[in-house]
């Protein structure tokens, strides 16, 4: 099988490749990847030898790459896209060329050379918050960050392929993702190696919203098994094995870590933060999808790999464009904020 992966050099980018080349040998990879800030060779170095992949560095929103690398392909695993809420809120610009503009290209180079698949990745957060209950694959869209709001457009342009192109795509939408190769803007690599330095962790709010985590290898295994056998024109939610507040989860990682409790800082809140999301996978689970990996044992290796491998993100956090964000992001914040 000739695949073309989107995004990855990313985070569930680089897990699902170097997954699905380990559990298949027929497939061949292209990587279209920008390598944006969140974009690390580094975390697919060990494949440089491996001549079923190949990494073409392009933008999903440019045509023609795209159109060239879409040429006898047999699939699309569409990963590519800008992620990190807080950045949608401070600039939603790359957000909409990325994630919507850059599907549509897609969408338009998959029709044109007649691929027999389409995978597109999406996220739980475009149901918006769910005071309680779980969503399923039919509800409304409810996006409230701009990022969510690009992944919900996404999505109903995908639809829309299906239904007017007779495009076979797929639309998965998972909870939060955690693992090796995270940029460490996120919160756990953040907690994490924040830790691992003697720095607070900056803890939005009361702590109380609640989020579904979910290991970057049960996802990786989620895609494939969609990959091959998930129904054209259906949506697939997929849902970790450990729903926790923020601070429940900061709890664990800080006792697993042994840090001091002072090294958490209440910091004011994230706007339009949305308080719960909960994913019903009972869609994934009739396809036969079960997780590998228990929700301690997946942590406990999360945080070891963040340990021993600080030549992956200590260049990452020291670059400038890492230390400006954090500045801007966290600066104030932190100022204004207290330990619980
Ligand atoms: O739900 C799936 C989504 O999960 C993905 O679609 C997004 O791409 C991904 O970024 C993630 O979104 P979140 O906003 O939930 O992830 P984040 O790691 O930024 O934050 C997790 C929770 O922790 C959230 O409630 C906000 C809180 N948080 C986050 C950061 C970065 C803090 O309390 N402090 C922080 O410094």
């Amino acid at each position: 099988m000739r695949l073309l992966v989107t995004g990855g050099l990313g985070f569930i980018g680089s897990n699902f490749i170097r997954h699905l080349l380990g559990a298949r040998r027929e497939v061949r990879i292209t990587n279209l990847d920008l390598r944006t800030y969140a974009g690390n060779p580094a975390s697919l170095a060990d494949l440089a030898r491996d001549r079923r992949y190949r990494w073409v560095r392009g933008d999903v929103a440019d045509p023609r790459v795209v159109d060239r690398c879409m040429a006898g392909v047999d699939a699309v695993v569409h990963l590519a896209a800008e992620t990190h809420v807080d950045r949608s809120i401070l600039d939603a610009a790359a957000f909409l060329r990325t994630n919507v503009v850059g599907t549509q290209v897609l969408l338009d180079a998959a029709l044109r050379r007649k691929v027999g698949r389409f995978v597109h990745v999406s996220t739980d957060e475009v149901y918006g918050s769910v005071a309680r209950g779980f969503s399923r694959e039919g509800d409304r869209l409810e996006p409230n960050s701009p990022y969510a709001a690009s992944k919900a457009a996404a999505d109903l342009l995908v639809r829309s392929y299906v239904r007017t192109h007779g495009l076979p795509a797929v639309v998965t939408r998972a909870s939060n993702n955690f693992g090796p190769c995270q940029y460490p803007e996120k919160a756990v690599p953040l907690m994490i190696t924040n830790w691992i330095d003697g720095e607070p962790f900056p803890l939005y709010g009361d702590g109380l919203n609640v989020r579904d985590w979910l290991f970057v290898l049960d996802h990786a295994r989620a895609l494939e098994l969609i990959l091959l056998r998930g129904r054209v024109g259906e949506i697939y939610n997929v849902g970790g094995t450990h729903a926790a507040t923020n601070r429940g989860l900061v709890e664990l990682v800080r006792r697993m870590m042994r840090v001091p409790p002072e090294l958490v800082r209440r910091v004011p809140d994230r706007p339009g933060h949305d308080r719960r999301y909960a994913l019903d996978c009972g869609k994934l689970k009739s396809l036969g999808f079960r997780h590998a990996y228990g929700f301690a044992e997946a942590l406990r290796l999360t945080v070891e790999w963040y340990r021993s491998h600080e030549s992956w993100w200590r260049p990452l956090k020291r670059a400038g464009g890492y230390r400006r964000y954090y500045r801007r992001q966290y600066a104030g914040r932190l100022r204004a904020g207290a330990s619980p």
